[in-house]
């Protein structure tokens, strides 16, 4: 079965071609993030100005990309991420994939963004070890989710504040680095003293939920006491100390729910020190851990079509009416 996927959440316009075996035989992102740098974060209006130009032509490349005929192409179901996102830039997204199900009279199936996000580390390993313990760290999401087979969720922990991509952005934003900060942060921290600064290590509590805002404030007040203290080593202290958290709490789950490997998933799995940090736990535990590729980690269209696909042969089409969510949690199922 052949489904063509859109997801149009953010600022990133995707679409993809993806096979019930997980193939992916095209995706195409396109971002409109260079219009957004100058205002320090997604400007709604502007993300959806720009799906509305651009989601033509990223479906008319994905198809091409995938040898198929970019009026009539032999797809199955048509995928799109229904929320929760920027409600703008969601219903440019829907509409298409609606436009090109009626069309072409296939099915079309609603998708949630982090169900997306919790398929990109399977796409690319089919055989991953199951429970498989999730840490997902986005720019709008961070949670530990409990998988006991393909879309079994349990949710064990979220942020009761800023996301950890949020975190990164917010203090980059302090130190006049540009948006997004996290790629920006990571690197300069790879030069820095991880304890120049004495920062806090959030949410010791013994829940699996998170936090970052604490953490964030925390540098500002550091940073004004310590104006000496160079960008490198305020990267390197705030990275040490967002990866110090989220790895104690990926620890706590690992020993609490007897996980057998362990998955990154959302745009701050590209983290470097994350990586490495996350690794070591898998050594120490010797369970895997399943590091997607950056293009899997950020926003992208095949994750979108590999939910898309097992929803569907679950719970079979969504109605034409189903609207843009905004915001929907993603649910135990
Ligand atoms: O998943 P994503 O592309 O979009 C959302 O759905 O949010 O994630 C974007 C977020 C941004 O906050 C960005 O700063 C962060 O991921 N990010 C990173 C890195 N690369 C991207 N954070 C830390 N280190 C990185 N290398
Ligand atoms: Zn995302």
């Amino acid at each position: 079965m052949l489904c063509l996927a859109l997801e149009t959440s953010c600022d990133d316009t995707g679409a993809a071609v993806v096979d019930s075996s997980g193939r992916v035989l095209s995706s195409v992102v396109e971002s409109s993030i260079d219009q957004h740098r100058a205002f320090g974060g997604v400007v709604p209006e502007l993300a959806g100005r720009a799906h509305l130009l651009t989601v033509q032509p990223v479906v008319a490349r994905a198809l091409e990309e995938a040898g198929l005929h970019p009026l009539d192409p032999d797809i199955d179901l048509v995928a799109a991420t229904a929320g929760p996102g920027l409600v703008g830039s969601l219903l440019i997204g829907l509409s298409a994939a609606k436009a090109y199900a009626l069309a072409w009279a296939k099915p079309f199936v609603g998708v949630h963004h982090l169900d997306g996000h919790l398929f990109a580390p399977l796409l690319e390993n089919p055989e991953v070890e199951w429970p498989l313990l999730t840490l997902l760290v986005s720019g709008g999401h961070s949670l530990l989710v409990l998988q006991r087979a393909t879309g079994d969720y349990e949710v064990l922990g979220e942020t009761i504040d800023d996301a950890a991509g949020e975190a990164y952005d917010k203090v980059a934003r302090w130190l006049g680095l540009s948006y997004p900060g996290g790629p920006e942060i990571d690197r300069r921290a790879s030069h820095g003293d991880p304890h120049a600064l004495d920062l806090p290590v959030s949410m010791v509590n013994g829940t699996l939920d998170l936090s970052f805002s604490g953490l964030k404030t925390a540098v500002v007040r550091a940073t004004q006491r310590h104006p000496e203290v160079g960008l490198d080593d305020v990267a390197a202290s705030f990275q040490a100390a967002v990866v110090e958290q989220l790895v104690r709490k990926v620890t706590l789950a690992l020993e609490r729910h007897g996980a057998r490997g362990v998955a990154l998933a959302g745009g701050v799995a590209a983290n470097s020190a994350l990586r490495e940090a996350l690794v070591g736990v898998g050594a120490d535990r010797d369970i895997p851990v399943y590091l997607p590729s950056r293009a899997m980690c950020t926003d992208n269209a095949a994750m979108i079509g590999a939910a898309g696909l097992h929803r569907f042969a679950l719970e079979g089409a969504s109605t034409w009416e189903l609207p843009a969510r905004p915001t929907w949690d993603l649910v135990h199922r």
